[in-house]
């Protein structure tokens, strides 16, 4: 029998086990999820984070963490869901749909006027979450397509008022929009960037697919990534491979990160770092982030 209750701190490790084989499972690979909820929780309090016990065992785990849309005159604040997590052994048994749900549930009963989320259209969308680039909502994550950010509120009225919105997530997710530069530009200037499909929390086969309602100038942005990074250079000068970085790190990562971080697909700042780690280790050098990656 599968229970779900809030987390307590004694899960922890059980929520790290299940994040990181769920992820390391799917065709995307873990790519840092685990350490950043540790990191979320490490930021705020102000998580909904919600477990899947079987027996005494935590089989699936879900997070929702702060994220506050500005839009032209106001900010509102709602949650963020992510990442979600089932054991392999225990998925397509219902038990991440049971995660959402109660989850939902809970935000509805705190009033919580909105939930964002990136991830499978196929399985948000029977939550009630629609895409956001239908209300003009963009997720600020370069590298991340926004054919997969999804929105859910419970009425029309509160999706209107949220129109044109940016939607930021907590620090510890990441750099978005640029920081300051974009907010400064009145909505009805914006261009949503669509980008490569190519994370975890991005599955869609059709990913890199520009939505039929954008325009010409979105148009254009299709398909577009971050591009090789100096990483895959330094490994070059270096004479090193892959393997040399993941046999160097004494963190979990693996061979697919490193490439990833090499063709310029986005990384979490926590999988930058340890590629960024494994690399000196293997060079024997002191790079800085910024002269391994350049965003
Ligand atoms: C996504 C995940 C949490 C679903 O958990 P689950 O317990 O298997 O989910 P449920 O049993 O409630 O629902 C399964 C449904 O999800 C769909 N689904 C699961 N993973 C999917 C994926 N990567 N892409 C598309 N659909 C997916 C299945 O098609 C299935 O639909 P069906 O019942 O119509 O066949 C689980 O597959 C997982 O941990 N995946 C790895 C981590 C991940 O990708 N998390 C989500 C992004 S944050």
């Amino acid at each position: 029998m599968i229970t779900l209750r809030d987390e307590t701190p004694s899960d922890r490790g059980g929520i790290r086990k299940v994040t990181i084989e769920a992820f390391a499972n799917s065709e995307f690979g873990h790519n840092g999820e685990a350490d950043l909820i540790d990191a979320v929780r490490a930021a705020t309090d102000q998580t909904l984070s919600l477990v899947a016990i079987h027996g005494t065992q935590v089989v699936g785990h879900i997070l929702f963490s702060p994220v506050s849309i500005e839009c032209a005159h106001r900010t509102i604040h709602g949650i963020g869901l992510g990442p979600l997590s089932v054991l392999p052994a225990f998925q397509r048994k219902g038990i991440g749909s049971q995660l959402v749900e109660a989850g939902l549930r809970r935000l509805v009963s705190r009033n919580t006027p909105f939930s964002v989320v990136a991830g499978h259209p196929g399985f948000y969308t029977r939550f009630g979450f629609v895409p956001s680039a239908d209300y003009g909502i963009t997720h600020g994550f370069a590298g991340m397509p926004q054919e997969v950010f999804f929105i859910r509120a419970d009425s029309m009225q509160s999706l209107q008022d949220l129109r044109g919105g940016l939607a930021f997530y907590l620090p510890a997710f990441g750099a978005q929009h640029n920081t300051v530069v974009e907010q400064c530009v009145a909505p009805e200037q914006r261009s949503t960037q669509v980008f490569e499909i190519e994370r975890g929390s991005s599955p869609s086969s059709d990913g890199g697919r520009a939505h039929p309602e954008m325009n010409e100038e979105q148009h254009a942005t299709t398909e577009r990534n971050l591009g090789e990074q100096p990483i895959a250079r330094l490994m070059a000068a270096g004479n090193l491979t892959r393997h040399d970085l993941v046999a160097a790190s004494t963190q979990q990562i693996t061979h697919k990160m490193v490439a990833r971080a090499c063709k310029g697909r986005w990384l979490t700042p926590n999988t930058k770092n340890k590629v960024l780690d494994a690399l000196n280790k293997a060079a024997g050098k002191t790079y800085a982030m910024r002269d391994v990656f350049n965003y």
